[in-house]
């Protein structure tokens, strides 16, 4: 007996089977296409390339491991959150996905923020309005694409086009719907209130479950395209925060996990919503019912590193040796890389600043620095940026008994141990982590009835290897630096948003020079 997850990502689409037991039979993965960046800024993504993806890794999956389609009882979704699909009368695509990461929307945000009030806005989603959520990318179609906006019908999140294609169903589950500014969070229904304000008809929203239940069936069609047998079950699943969280054991409250993979996460599980009145963290439902979870987003975390490596890297053959000899570089250097600090706001930020404006920074800097001290901060500033998470859990009395490790940052043992000695804390390394495709099989497994609830699943599928401990002198030298640390961002707010403008000045100017001989000629 076994199940399928599929992960819907930002890069690519992942299939990976478990067997009854969680244990990890097969994986594939297929690239998407680039992101489009049409304008700075903006990120889009064509939902039939979503689609071409998950064909290949299914198809891949299953012949991979020769595996007899009659075995697989069910199948789980999870999928980048935030991304907004519209569809028409046919049910066709009407414009490319506007997806999580894209910026265009601060005006849309701020709007809605002026419409509903900041305090009511979050009594009724338990959020602020950020450019990341959905409803700000509708309010920006609205007010740009008239054409587009009147033939909307359907409004659906990036891994429930994938449902659709594979079940004709029009569903969601509640975790991912938490990120649309349309939930009402507190109570796992789709807020009438908030449709009202945004005068947006209810009847293009999907219909809403908790992760575990199933949604629809494989249809004939993608039966064929897919090798899944017709009428197997697809089950709700999650965004990918959730079903990651699923995967690696983040069910009770008290448990946490910090994950740096392209952007950082600190996830926490509650057991009631907790809201944080400033809106630094999300408060999202978790993907088990009557649980709820927080996080916080760190936008540029191992994307910090990979910006490193791109621009000032050595060549190497291989990518991830090329990650490991950076790393190397920094291992000799002391803790703190005597002074020099790294603010990651490459891409703006989340948590704590919610400032899409916010600009990264290097400071510190004096001739004895080296590649290595650099690199050492970069990896010190990352972690702090997580810490911020974990501060504001501490004000909001939400219990971090352990941390778990994820993504990249749990791969290198010098960042693991930068991590306990920032965080002050022992660190957890799980024996495997496989990401939210690893979550979605696993409740898929819950939906199907292999495992009586999400706990037990956990329990038996997730295991801890290694408890990394933080060291005293370290851990109390990162203290004062972090205090440093914290007093970077409003000290460079006001130039952060100057330097902002004149970004948006200079690429605008720039565009029309290099348009300029094209115009003459
Ligand atoms: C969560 C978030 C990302 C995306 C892409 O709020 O923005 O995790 O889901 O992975």
């Amino acid at each position: 007996m076994m199940v399928l997850g599929i992960d819907v990502g930002t890069g690519g689409t992942r299939a990976l089977l478990i067997d009854e037991h969680g244990c990890v039979v097969c994986s594939a993965t297929s690239e998407h296409a680039p992101i489009l960046c049409s304008r700075p800024g903006w990120a889009e993504q064509e939902p039939a390339d979503w689609w071409r993806a998950a064909l290949e890794a299914i198809r891949t999956c299953i012949a991979k491991s020769g595996t007899n389609p009659r075995e697989i009882l069910g199948v789980g979704l999870s999928g980048q959150m935030h991304g907004m699909v519209l569809l028409d009368a046919n049910g066709e695509v009407l414009r490319p996905s506007i997806i999580w990461c894209d910026q265009r929307t601060e005006e849309q945000a701020k709007a809605i923020t002026a419409r509903v009030g900041a305090d009511e806005l979050i009594h009724l989603t338990a959020n602020p309005a950020l450019t990341n959520f959905t409803l700000t990318k509708l309010w920006w179609v609205r007010q740009h694409e008239s054409e587009v906006w009147r033939q909307i019908r359907s409004l659906l999140l990036p891994k429930d086009y994938v449902r659709f294609r594979l079940t004709g169903a029009k569903a969601t589950d509640v975790a991912d719907a938490s990120g649309t500014l349309l939930l009402d969070v507190a109570r796992r229904q789709w807020s009438q209130a908030m449709l009202e304000i945004s005068d947006i008809d209810a009847s293009i929203l999907p219909q809403l479950f908790e992760s575990q239940e199933i949604t629809g069936k494989i249809s004939v069609e993608a039966a064929k395209l897919t090798g899944l047998l017709q009428g197997t079950p697809v089950i709700a699943g999650a965004g990918d925060q959730a079903a990651g969280a699923i995967g690696m054991g983040i069910v009770q409250p008290g448990s946490v996990n910090a994950i740096i993979g392209s952007s950082g996460v600190v996830f926490a599980a509650t057991d009631a919503p907790c809201i944080d009145p400033k809106g630094r963290l999300h408060t999202f439902c978790h993907a088990i019912p009557n649980r709820w979870h927080v996080m916080g987003v760190t936008q540029a975390a191992g994307l910090s590193l990979h910006w490193f490596r791109s621009q000032f890297g050595t060549i190497s053959s291989n990518g991830s040796n090329q990650y490991e000899s950076l790393i190397k570089e920094a291992s000799g250097i002391p803790a703190g890389a005597e002074g020099l600090l790294w603010a990651p706001y490459l891409l703006g930020e989340r948590t704590p600043h919610l400032d899409p404006e916010a600009r990264g920074a290097l400071f510190g800097l004096t001739v004895r620095h080296t590649r290595g001290h650099i690199i050492r901060a970069i990896l010190e500033g990352v972690a702090f940026s997580l810490r911020d998470t974990l501060t504001i859990l501490g004000e909001l009395n939400i219990p971090a008994r352990s941390i778990r490790l994820g993504g990249g940052g749990a791969r290198a043992p010098l960042w693991r141990q930068i991590q306990a000695d920032i965080y002050g804390m022992p660190v957890d390394l799980l024996e495997a982590e496989e990401g939210a495709a690893f979550g979605a099989a696993l409740l898929a497994s819950v939906g199907t009835g292999i495992w009586p609830d999400v706990d037990a699943a956990c329990k038996t599928a997730v295991r801890v290897a290694e408890r990394i401990k933080p060291d005293a002198k370290t851990v109390s030298l990162l203290d004062r630096q972090y205090a440093v640390y914290q007093k970077l961002y409003p000290a460079l707010r006001q130039i952060s948003h100057e330097v902002h403008a004149l970004q948006i000045q200079e690429v605008a100017d720039y565009q029309v020079e290099s348009a300029a001989p094209i115009r003459s000629a």
